[in-house]
């Protein structure tokens, strides 16, 4: 149904030199940005000034993947700072409806996302509220971590709901995405992928993205 979306995690890219790092990558579809707030992950990353900074230099879409607590509080600083997609965890809210129509009304893309011990069955009832869904296929917090193709079922229920409802919601992955992994997320119905590592952590990341890209298409 869709193009294939590879979306680089500059979580993966030197913080010191983002600019180059987002040019030197002309093949990416997505800038995926990966925010963490060392509570709801171990690990503290970047916020909204860097996102709006980030977005003054690209023109590519902004995916921000926000691994915080209270995410209601925040997302409108997202939308502010340009981002395209904001995605959020289920597990850091009690109302992921509000904040995805909140991000709607706005003029931005709602995510949900879940991590890898939260089962799907909650939360297919609300993919049309959704312009994407996010399946976590390591344990959010780090990049460089190893795939967990037993997620592959959640994207499965995911792929057989969008797909009942005649919904156009992109499927995307995220952790431990390589040219050794992606064939299985696309073979379960996944479109949209991000990859940390095997981009910034090749020689040729340009041609990492198109590698990827032509393997999650045939
Ligand atoms: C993990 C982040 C990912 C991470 C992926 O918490 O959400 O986006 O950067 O990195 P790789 O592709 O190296 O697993
Ligand atoms: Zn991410």
């Amino acid at each position: 149904s869709h193009p294939v979306v590879i979306a680089p995690s500059i979580l993966s890219a030197d913080f010191a030199r983002l600019d180059a790092e987002i040019q030197r990558i002309p093949d990416a579809d997505w800038i995926h940005v990966d925010v963490m707030d060392g509570h709801f992950v171990p690990n503290l990353t970047i916020g909204p000034p860097v996102a709006k900074a980030i977005k003054k230099v690209t023109d590519k879409p902004l995916d921000c993947h926000l691994m915080i607590e209270d995410p209601g509080r925040w997302v409108g600083d997202y939308v502010e700072a340009g981002a395209t997609n904001v995605t959020f965890h289920v597990e850091a809210t009690n109302d992921p409806v509000s904040i995805a129509r909140k991000l709607r009304e706005s003029g931005c893309g709602a995510g949900l996302t879940l991590k890898p011990g939260t089962s799907a069955e909650n939360y297919l009832e609300m993919v049309s509220e959704f312009d994407l869904v996010l399946i976590m296929s390591v344990e959010p917090g780090f990049g460089g971590q190893s795939f967990m193709p037993d997620m592959l079922d959640k994207a499965r229920a995911f792929r057989a709901e969008i797909d009942r409802l005649g919904l156009d919601t992109r499927l995307q992955i995220d952790g431990g995405i390589s040219a050794d992994t992606i064939a299985q997320a696309a073979a379960a119905g996944c479109d949209t992928y991000v990859a940390g590592s095997a981009v910034y952590g090749a020689e040729d990341p340009n041609e990492a993205v198109r590698t990827l890209r032509s393997l999650a298409t045939s």
